[in-house]
């Protein structure tokens, strides 16, 4: 059972399945039908889990509205791990979100230790100009947490509704920790949560796009968000005849918002002191939205429980897995073209040791690290890409072929990804970025 997912240790996550069954995270695979032109990482199954993405994929059909929100704690140089974030961010804003990004400098002053300055520095140039570069459009909001009063003031009120052995529990923290650290896991939540304020247009769904060492920080925060809200609706079976029926509870709210609500659902329905039943409205998702529009006309909280989806991670060009630690086995957005071209012809295959060998018994794509840069980033064409799988399985491909067609795209990639990066350095004051003052 130690499979705790911490998101500050570098643990490699392997057996995905495990965290279907431990932390109730869905196959994406379910919810693949439901979206209209599915990204390359959906259809390639690299998005392998999600939690509630069905409203997500609803809002996209239906033009309603919703949101994408991603943080990134500005700690080193950008690389490919980060690019898969970024796309999803921009493909979810070319499909209708309103898309958040939190550079997330709390995090890495208390955790790391690192100057407001330095923050500031990592934060614009190396993870502001890459999203920028890789399509970011202007109308999107970028903030640095410490310059966002919303999320500060946010994160503060979430603050009183989780206690510490609450994050003990979820993270692991000690008596060592920091209250810093503490707080930064608050302001995190309130990342995740800010969209959905009023000044933002009000409740709707948000999606974030994580890899799983994440995931706490989305359990975190979905408990969170139900704390916060005035009412909660809930499924109950009478005991007596074993008939369900929905009740609406609202411990904090007013007297006056509890009687609203009863003259807003139809049907028959019974008012108590905090709480009302509803024994005969069939429709969840239509009660719901009666009781969020309720609550925040009476001022208070009407959270959509935060969605996510899940990605797998690249492992190193070296075999092992990939870290920022170990620059041969990544490569940074800002790597020289033709060193990270190197990068590519160095790297591990899933080839044998001589190529008569290979001939006979073909090569192993799955365990390839070229393969996987062709299936992550650099080979857009999936019916490609299927052709060199299956001519590797059978031992008709080489891998230098694979290394020389992986090499090129990935250097062509990174040169034009770098002037788009100038070019999002000269045009920077035309994005709506607040900075730390
Ligand atoms: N913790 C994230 C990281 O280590 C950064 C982050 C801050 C974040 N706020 C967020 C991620 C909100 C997703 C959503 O990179
Ligand atoms: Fe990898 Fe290509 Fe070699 Fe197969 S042939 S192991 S896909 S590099």
């Amino acid at each position: 059972m130690d499979n705790k997912l911490d998101p500050w240790s570098s643990s490699n996550i392997t057996d995905y399945s495990k965290l279907f069954e431990e932390f109730g995270i869905s196959p994406f695979e379910n919810v693949l039908p439901e979206i209209p032109s599915p990204h390359m990482y959906m259809r390639r199954k690299i998005i392998f889990g999600h939690r509630d993405y069905e409203q997500i994929a609803e809002a996209m059909r239906t033009g309603a509205p919703f949101s994408v929100m991603d943080g990134f704690m500005p700690s080193g140089k950008v690389h490919l791990g980060h690019k898969m974030v970024m796309d999803q961010i921009v493909w979810h804003q070319e499909m209708g979100a309103s898309a958040f990004v939190g550079i997330a400098d709390r995090e890495a002053f208390s955790v790391r230790g690192f100057s407001w300055q330095k923050c500031r520095e990592i934060g614009v140039d190396e993870y502001i100009l890459s999203l920028i570069a890789l399509g970011f459009k202007p109308d999107g909001l970028i903030y640095f947490q410490s310059g966002c009063g919303s999320v500060k003031d946010l994160a503060f009120e979430l603050g009183a509704k989780v206690n510490f052995s609450e994050l003990s529990a979820i993270y692991g923290f000690s008596g060592e920790t920091s209250l810093s650290h503490m707080l930064s896991v608050a302001t995190q939540a309130a990342d995740i949560l800010q969209p959905q304020l009023e000044e933002f247009g009000g409740p709707k769904p948000v999606v974030v796009p994580v890899g799983p060492d994440q995931d706490p920080h989305l359990r975190l925060t979905r408990g969170l968000a139900g704390k916060m809200n005035m009412f909660r609706v809930e499924e109950r079976e009478d005991t007596k005849t074993g008939r369900r029926y929905l009740s609406v509870r609202g411990k904090a709210a007013q007297k006056e918002a509890l009687q609203e609500l009863k003259k807003r659902i139809p049907g028959k329905v019974k008012l108590y002191e905090e709480h009302i039943d509803v024994l005969e409205y069939p429709d969840l998702s239509g009660l719901e939205k009666i009781v969020r529009e309720v609550a925040v006309e009476f001022g208070g909280y009407a959270f959509v429980p935060p969605a996510s989806t899940y990605h797998r991670f690249m492992s190193g060009l070296q075999g092992g897995k990939m870290s920022s630690s170990i620059p041969e086995s990544q490569i940074a957005l800002t790597d020289d073209p033709k060193e990270g071209a190197k990068k590519v012809k160095r790297a591990k295959t899933g080839g044998c040791v001589t190529l008569e060998e290979q001939k006979k018994i073909g090569g192993k794509p799955e365990e390839c690290s070229v393969f996987e840069l062709m299936l992550f980033h650099v080979l857009d064409d999936d019916k490609e890409l299927l052709e060199i799988k299956q001519e590797c399985i059978s031992g008709t491909r080489m891998c230098g072929s694979c290394k020389q067609l992986a090499a090129e795209k990935l250097q062509e990639f990174l040169k034009d990804h770098q002037e788009k990066r100038e070019l999002a350095r000269e045009h920077l004051d035309e994005y709506r970025i607040i900075y730390k003052n």
